[in-house]
């Protein structure tokens, strides 16, 4: 497939062409099989996703990865690699969507699940559970930016059997590599930071062995979840910016947690990067940045309404990781399905917000969480 000097194909475009195309057409037939390009049908191979899939392996210094329609079509993928009867550990604090296919459609076909919520509680479970199959994190935790330490984790994990698969949405490999840390697969939804635009809805696993991955390759061909040649396409150009935009949303992130720090209707500011946060030391230790994501308490829940309804640059609106900030109401949006007493309990109260800081100018965020606040 490679053209001139590295170019993709033998045309020479330095952008990734998006191969729209269902099939492959084959130059004839030999005695073992079709005479094929290596390309057959894109459910199963696709040249544009494959790129990504490469770009994606490269960046988490991964073995190899494999592109899905959607975050959670990533992890349904990955769950089949798991049968009735057999236990997964995870971390106490998880995307709402990934703890709705875990409680309401998996738990009820077989699958068991024990949640941790700190590293020290995870730590006792995998003791406890030495024959469990997947030790499950992400880290820092969707929303309350809870801290896993992967290292102290990936070591106590001493069953050949169980993967330990971490979930890097928050951080990307720009951040924070989890298989360099002893982790098996990362997980992402790639429709926040790696594709970067809140344009796209993409999901990837990058995946430490060869065994391993074809194992899911198995499964992304037999189900068919892959993502389709144009979002991988977008996907590819999003990446191509993943550090300009990193290091300026994170810029921007550490201005507005000091000034939500000193502001009188904010109660409590969860970030990994403040000297406050439990996570300081491992998350100095595990990563290259503490990210663009932002966790807060206010006064009361009259505030958080006020604050929801009076931004103007900032939009009122689930997902994170794009150009644009956005703020979330976790308790009613991204982590409405988790059972009352369960979310109170994690700390999703009526007084969290949650905000996924952009690339704006710092001043004009500012002077918009000043007028929500106000
Ligand atoms: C941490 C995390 N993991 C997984 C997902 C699911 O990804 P998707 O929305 O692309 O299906 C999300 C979505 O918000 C998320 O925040």
């Amino acid at each position: 497939m490679h053209g001139p000097r590295g170019a993709f194909d033998a045309t020479g475009a330095v952008a990734t062409p998006i191969y729209q195309t269902a099939t492959f057409a084959h130059e004839g037939l030999a005695e073992d099989g079709a005479v094929s390009t290596g390309y057959d049908y894109t459910r199963q191979q696709n040249p544009t996703r494959e790129q990504l899939e490469k770009l994606v392996a490269s960046l988490e210094e991964a073995d190899d990865a494999l592109a899905f329609a959607s975050g959670m079509a990533a992890v349904r993928a990955l769950m089949e690699l798991f049968a009735p009867g057999d236990r997964i550990l995870a971390s106490g604090d998880l995307y709402g969507g990934t703890y709705r296919l875990f409680d309401q459609m998996l738990a009820p076909r077989g699958l068991q699940f024990s949640y941790g919520a700190d590293t020290e509680s995870l730590l006792a479970l995998i003791a406890r559970h030495e024959d469990a199959k997947a030790v499950f994190i992400e880290t820092p935790t969707n929303p309350m930016m809870n801290v896993f330490d992967i290292v102290r984790i990936a070591e106590a994990v001493r069953n050949a059997d169980t993967l330990l698969v971490v979930d890097n949405t928050f951080l990307t490999p720009y951040f924070q590599k989890p298989l360099t840390l002893g982790a098996h697969i990362v997980l992402h939804s790639g429709s926040k930071y790696l594709g970067g635009h809140n344009d796209t809805i993409a999901g990837l696993l990058a995946v430490r062995g060869a065994a391993l991955a074809e194992q899911l390759r198995f499964v992304q061909k037999t189900t068919g979840g892959g993502l389709a040649p144009f979002d991988a396409f977008l996907m590819i150009r999003g990446i191509k910016t993943l550090a300009l935009r990193l290091e300026r949303a994170q810029a921007n992130a550490q201005t507005i947690v000091q000034w939500l720090c000193a502001h009188p209707k904010v109660t409590t500011v969860r970030y990994p990067g403040i000297a406050e946060h439990e996570g300081y030391a491992v998350s100095k230790a595990q990563t290259s940045g503490f990210g663009a994501m932002i966790s807060f308490y206010v006064t009361d829940a009259a505030v958080a309404r006020q604050f929801l309804a009076r931004v103007r640059l900032i939009r009122f609106a689930e997902s994170l990781g794009g150009t644009e900030t956005l703020v979330t109401y976790p308790m009613l949006q991204t982590h409405a399905d988790i059972p009352e007493a369960e979310r109170l309990e994690i700390g999703i109260t009526d007084r969290l917000l949650r905000l996924s800081v952009g690339v704006e100018s710092p001043a004009d965020l500012i002077a918009d969480l000043d007028r929500a606040l106000s």
